[in-house]
């Protein structure tokens, strides 16, 4: 099973899974990190790790199409099995989608369907909700649409502040990430052996 991350910023949810991957908690191989922002965080990350990086823009490609096309032929160069949105803060577009769907997995900082979007964890917190929390999903063509795999909760204590708030979010993301990878993969390696 060879995995590919996308991501775009600081990348605590890339280290987060290729820790697990390097103790073998993940039965998989980290292939690669996609990002498209070239200074981007999450590269030091990966490069302290010895993981491969590409990394372009949609900007160096005429269109996103086209931007898709080269991400496409790279991870089929690779034969990457499953990709894993962690912080990739694009919408992914037909060409990626066609050939990985099903195949494509995302987090995001809130119980969706409540607050998707870019937002999540901020706009929770100013709708004084009394618990939010961390979504793990299948991708699909909306926004934070697709089909959910795991939820877990996080409660909005009236002392948080936005910052508490967001390092509770990160730290159960941290977690329930590489654990529901970890289950999925174990889970589809048995079927492919059965
Ligand atoms: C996480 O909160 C994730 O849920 C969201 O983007 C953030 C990425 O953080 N999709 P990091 O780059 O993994 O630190």
């Amino acid at each position: 099973m060879k995995l590919a991350i996308f991501a775009s910023g600081n990348g605590s949810n890339f280290q987060a899974i290729a820790e697990a991957v390097a103790i073998g908690a993940i039965e998989a191989q980290l292939t690669l990190l996609f990002c498209d922002k070239k200074d981007a965080y999450v590269i030091k990350r990966a490069r302290s790790m010895s993981i491969p990086v590409i990394s372009f823009s949609p900007n160096d490609f005429e269109s996103k199409a086209m931007y898709e096309a080269e991400i496409l032929h790279l991870l089929e160069e690779e034969q990457i099995d499953l990709i894993v949105l962690a912080g990739y803060m694009r919408i992914i577009g037909p060409t990626l989608l066609e050939v990985f769907s099903k195949r494509m997995i995302n987090i995001h900082p809130s119980l969706l369907p409540d607050f998707p979007g870019l937002h999540g964890i901020k706009d929770a917190f100013y709708a004084n909700v009394p618990e939010t929390g961390v979504t793990i999903h299948y991708v699909d063509d909306g926004v934070d649409t697709g089909p959910i795999i795991a939820q877990e909760k996080v409660v909005i204590d009236m002392l948080d502040t936005l910052d508490s708030l967001e390092k509770k979010i990160h730290n159960v993301e941290h977690k329930l990430f590489p654990t529901v990878l970890a289950k999925l993969i174990k889970n589809q390696q048995g079927e492919g052996r059965s």
